[in-house]
């Protein structure tokens, strides 16, 4: 299996009832695929990580690159793992809320820009982050 985390800028916003479609529709096709994860987006950015097998992931991948709702996407680690770290959810998804904003600066990260953002550092926040089974209103509005 292989774990394979990518981060992108919104190429436009988006909006709430997109957001939960998206994530809906991400969960029964991940499903189909035995691919699971977590989606992180403050607002602006994307954070993303996808586990299952090798194929699996990097079909969903290529899927995922070519949607033109994001821009400027960057791979930023993929290694092969034995045990999923994100195993609970199809997809998973996690808002920088008020809350979660103190999260962020006990990691030390500003922000989810994908040019800005380690490996380690996306890795932590969608670990950190509680993970939500859709978007809250309030967060995406
Ligand atoms: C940030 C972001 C994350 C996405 N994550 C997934 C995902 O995990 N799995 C998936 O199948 N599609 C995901 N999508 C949606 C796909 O890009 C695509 O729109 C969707 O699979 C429908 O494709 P189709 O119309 O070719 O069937 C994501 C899109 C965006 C913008």
């Amino acid at each position: 299996m292989i774990q394979l985390v990518y981060g992108s800028r919104a190429s436009r916003p988006v909006r709430f009832a997109e957001l939960c479609k998206l994530l809906a529709l991400a969960q029964r096709k991940n499903a189909a695929r035995g691919v699971t994860g977590k989606l992180c987006f403050d607002g602006k950015c994307f954070v993303q990580v996808l586990e299952g097998d090798r194929d699996d992931v990097n079909a969903v991948y290529h899927h995922i690159a070519r949607d033109p709702r994001h821009q400027e996407l960057q791979i930023l680690s993929v290694c092969e793992v034995e045990v999923r770290s994100f195993a609970e959810w199809h997809m998973a998804y996690c808002g920088v809320s008020e809350a979660s904003k103190a999260v962020l600066e006990r990691l030390g990260i500003p922000s989810l820009d994908p040019l800005e953002l380690s490996a380690e550092a996306a890795l932590a926040v969608l670990t950190d982050l509680p993970s939500l089974a859709k978007p809250e209103a309030v967060e995406a509005a």
